[in-house]
């Protein structure tokens, strides 16, 4: 799978594409991962990406030319442009079904907005799949970008080592359960102990006890967050 990541600050990414499995992955040659410099794509001496707000207001908005040109550019080189993403607070949310749905293409494009954002023509002409990570808001897209890499390049057959512990996952399959408490050694620890069954090596009781747990987390966690969103 190809990744191409889109940005002003390139360094932020260096140490995390090298960290240990997605430097084992490039490595192996299961993920090749790009990042490009949107200010490559700047006119004039100033290179410059960013201006103020037409109609006043706070901060900086990305121009549309070094960022569309960019996008542009990157997605020719290659087999085929690939699915664009484009990171902001404003997309739908980010969730495990997507994170599936990106890790089956062969490639994505993932463009991190700065400032206050991407003027609005960036949208308008490029027509991305509008990514938000979470109702808050970063001051970049680098992170969101990272979070996205990491959560699909770990669906990538092969890039685990062992697909079933992708597949046995919190969210991924059919019931899009959370996974229940696990456990090792010690079998003890300040009068905790691990629960029997766990230990009884009979593996239908131990899959229907997890299958309980997990039941249980999931509405545990939904009836959490019910709670804090009606709580003023
Ligand atoms: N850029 C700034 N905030 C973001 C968020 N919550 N998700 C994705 N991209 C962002």
């Amino acid at each position: 799978m190809r990744i191409d990541i889109l940005t002003l600050f390139p360094g932020m990414f260096t140490g995390f594409l090298e960290g240990s499995l997605l430097g084992a992955a490039r490595a192996r040659g299961l993920l090749d991962v790009r990042v490009t410099d949107i200010r490559d794509f700047a006119e004039g001496v100033h290179r410059q990406v960013d201006d103020r707000p037409f109609g006043g207001g706070p901060g900086m908005l990305l121009m549309p030319g070094p960022v569309v040109d960019c996008v542009e550019s990157v997605q020719r080189a290659g087999a085929a442009p690939g699915h664009l993403v484009m990171l902001t607070p404003g997309g739908r949310r980010l969730d495990q079904a997507t994170v599936e749905e990106f890790a089956r293409r062969e490639r994505i494009v993932l463009m991190c907005g700065r400032y206050e954002g991407f003027d609005d023509r960036v949208r308008q002409t490029l027509h991305p799949d509008e990514i938000s990570i979470g109702d808050f808001v970063l001051s970049g897209g680098e992170v969101a970008a990272m979070v996205i890499v990491d959560a699909v390049s770990r669906l990538v057959p092969g890039v685990l080592g062992d697909d079933e512990s992708a597949r046995q996952d919190s969210f991924s399959g059919a019931g899009r359960l959370v996974e229940g408490p696990q456990y090792t050694r010690p079998r003890e620890f300040r009068g905790l102990a691990v629960p029997e069954v766990l230990l009884s090596g009979d593996h239908r009781r131990i899959a229907a006890w997890r299958h309980e747990q997990a039941v249980a987390a999931t509405s545990r966690r939904t009836h959490v967050s019910q709670t804090e969103r009606s709580t003023p």
